[in-house]
């Protein structure tokens, strides 16, 4: 595959968590053409497998592992069966994570009339379970993994977490509250984790998209023939660089932050990839 530059990481293994999606599946197919031995860790064996067969065809090492990332005892399972096949792990993606529409309102403000109309869901309608899945996925989602394989990582050499937040981490999207505020727990995590994993040699970073056009959020910025929705429009307008990101546009981050001679002493930041979507006042 086209890497934007070539680091070498043969025998590093790798945990990918939500390595069958869009973004962390191509994130899984460049570390392993890089050399490294990657596990896929998300929902749904078939996916896993598929995600890992792909890479093998490639020429790379991978294995797939249904698991579940709320899910202690899944985790270790995934945990044991990465040891007994690949090895302690090096480098943890935590990239499974994602939004609930019980978590977002209908509309970008709220006004007195939406109150009276069921087909509006407004802020008072937000759902408890819903607003809890996201913050669990996104934020214990990170949480668990990390607790999980950063015992492999103590003072192992290069070791390195990087977590998956957003662009919505700085400054929240309109409509998603659950998400945008799950994010930002993500990179305030991040810091987190960096410091307190510093003595023992675990450099934690994120990278926080922007716009990038997938399966998660393809409904918000799209219709059903195909144009982009109002929604999609206004992002294009906001972003200074005028496009969506495609997957690709990530990797050359992610080496750099999995790179330890590239970036060794890069500990505890979030990287925005987003065309300064985030930089861009508007004006
Ligand atoms: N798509 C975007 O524009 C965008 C922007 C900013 C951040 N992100 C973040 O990037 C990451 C990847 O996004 P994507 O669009 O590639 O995702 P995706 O929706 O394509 O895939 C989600 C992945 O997470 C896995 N997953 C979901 N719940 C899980 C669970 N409980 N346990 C294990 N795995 C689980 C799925 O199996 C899948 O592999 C996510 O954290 C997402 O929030 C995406």
């Amino acid at each position: 595959m086209n890497l934007p530059f070539q680091i070498d990481l043969t025998n590093k293994v790798c945990v990918v968590t939500g390595g069958t999606g869009v973004l962390c599946g191509k994130m899984a197919e460049s570390l392993a053409a890089c050399g490294a031995k990657v596990a896929i860790l998300a929902l749904g064996q078939e996916a896993c497998e598929q995600k890992a067969a792909a890479i093998r065809e490639a020429g790379g090492i991978a294995i797939g592992i249904e698991t579940n990332v709320l899910d202690k005892q899944s985790l270790k399972v995934a945990h044991e069966k990465i040891l007994a096949e690949l090895g302690p792990c090096d480098i943890l993606i935590n990239g499974a994570g994602g939004n609930h529409p019980k978590g977002q309102t209908t509309n970008e403000y709220l006004y007195p009339e939406d109150l009276e109309n069921d087909e509006i869901s407004t802020f008072f309608d937000l759902d408890k379970d819903g607003v809890q899945f996201v913050f669990d996925l996104n934020f214990l989602g990170t949480l668990l993994p990390s607790q999980e394989f950063a015992r492999d990582m103590i003072n192992r050499e290069g070791a390195t977490i990087v977590n998956i937040s957003s662009m919505n981490a700085y400054c929240p999207l309109t409509k998603i509250p659950a998400y945008s505020g799950a994010k930002a727990a993500v990179t305030n995590f991040t810091q987190w984790l960096a410091v307190h994993m510093s003595k023992v040699g675990i450099r934690v970073n994120a990278i926080a998209p922007g716009f990038f056009v997938t399966a998660q959020n393809e409904k918000l910025l799209k219709n059903e023939d195909g144009t982009w929705t109002a929604r999609a429009q206004k992002i294009l307008t906001s972003t200074p660089m005028e496009h969506f990101g495609e997957a690709d546009e990530l990797i050359g981050t992610l080496l750099y932050l999995v790179n330890h001679e590239a970036s060794g002493f890069v500990n505890g930041v979030c990287i925005p990839v987003d065309g300064a979507f985030s930089a861009y006042s508007g004006v």
